[in-house]
């Protein structure tokens, strides 16, 4: 089969799949062991004991066959006691789906809310994956711009709510956003959540950072004001805040009424989530509270090192974030950051995010993922500067 016709041969939507090109940058370089790998959110932190012993255990004990679908009960009870007392949300086990991941949680989502051709408002700048994954089940994306203004991230209120149509089946929220950090204030919520309400819009809230956040214990979050039957699907993940990346366990948190569709859906994709990484999930929400102290104290490190870092060059402008463990900055002069990103890991040896990966907003900016030990983030500015001074 020739080229063309073999690409004509798979599905239309996998034809139509772009690259994330945080992951196209990665490709390039992450193999190798010089590079200091500052383009995922991930933080160079190891899982703590706890967590991993609970895994080991599990797996000793013989927790290797399948899962129910929606997660291990224990550890969906465990999911809402967390809930209740970080948020003083009251779910029950029956909203709680187990996800093999955060990403995993978006797509079940995304199939779970999409019919081709829906409506469904983004904000921009934008976790790839985010739109990627609604894109993937059909959504016809709108977006709507988090801008910086007076040296803060915001997003229009009015013009949310003016995307925010009668047609409009979802509405997808990141707060902490990744990547700017920019957080929605529980007044904006309010407002969001009446204004669905009384459209039946649904709202997807990406929760995955919503414990990386620099101004209290934990961001505001939709699920502190919704009442159960509201159209409110919360994504989260274990991988940010426990330092649990690679082990992939998230969950979701949907209307009561769903848990066995949530379930019929989870069959055809995964079937279930590995019950000794479930183990390890519950020993991060019994006793992972510790690591998520130690995590923002050095992470509030990293962030004060880079923003020092970043402020002696001319060229860069960047702002606080609120939340996440990014600096999403701006440089003066720079008109194709994928480009940029590409030659810094060559010459430097640093993995950078390119801007434009988070939309065409993005363009000439770069990401920074700062959950790393001081000395490895010195090394890393002292390799950046002769591009950053320039
Ligand atoms: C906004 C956001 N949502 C979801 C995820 C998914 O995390 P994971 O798939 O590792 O659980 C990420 C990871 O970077 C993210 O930044």
């Amino acid at each position: 089969m020739r080229q063309a016709e073999l690409h004509n041969s798979i599905s239309s939507r996998a034809r139509a799949l772009e690259a994330s090109k945080i992951r196209a940058i990665a490709e390039l370089g992450m193999h190798n062991p010089d590079v200091i790998p500052l383009w995922f959110g991930e933080s160079a932190w190891k899982t703590c004991p706890v967590i991993v012993d609970a895994a080991i255990a599990s797996l000793k004990a013989g927790n290797h066959m399948y899962q129910p679908n929606n997660g291990a009960m224990k550890l969906r009870h465990a999911i809402c006691t967390y809930s209740k007392n970080l948020l003083g949300s009251h779910i029950n086990p029956a909203q709680v789906t187990v996800t093999p991941s955060g990403m995993q949680g978006l797509i079940l989502t995304a199939e779970f809310l999409v019919t081709p051709g829906d409506r469904v408002v983004a904000l921009e700048p934008s976790w790839p994956n985010i739109i990627g994954a609604f894109k993937m089940t059909g959504a016809e994306i709108v977006s709507v711009a988090i801008t910086s203004k007076k040296g803060r991230w915001e997003l229009d209120l009015g013009e949310l709510l003016a995307a925010l149509t009668k047609d409009t089946k979802v509405v997808v929220i990141n707060s902490p956003n990744n990547p700017t950090g920019w957080t929605m204030s529980v007044k904006e919520q309010r407002v969001v959540l009446e204004h669905c309400r009384r459209y039946g819009i649904w709202i997807v809230a990406d929760d995955v950072y919503t414990r990386l956040y620099r101004n209290g214990r934990h961001a505001p979050s939709f699920l502190s004001i919704a009442e159960p039957e509201d159209l409110l699907i919360s994504v989260n993940s274990f991988s940010k805040c426990w330092s649990m990346t690679g082990w992939r366990l998230g969950w979701i948190v949907a209307p009561a009424a769903f848990e066995a569709k949530l379930g019929q859906l989870t069959e055809f994709n995964t079937s279930c989530t590995a019950g000794f990484v479930q183990a390890a999930g519950i020993a991060a929400l019994q006793d992972g509270e510790d690591e998520i102290t130690s995590l923002l104290e050095k992470i509030k490190i990293g962030y004060e090192l880079t923003a020092a870092q970043l402020s002696t060059f001319s060229r860069v402008e960047f702002i606080e974030p609120d939340g996440a463990f990014y600096c999403f900055f701006r440089v003066d002069g720079l008109t194709d950051s994928f480009d940029a990103a590409r030659k810094i890991l060559k010459k430097t040896k640093v993995g950078l995010a390119p801007g434009v990966a988070f939309g065409p907003q993005g363009e000439g900016y770069l990401r920074l993922c700062y959950a790393q030990p001081a000395n490895v983030l010195k090394e890393a500015f002292k390799r950046l500067e002769p591009f950053l001074s320039k």
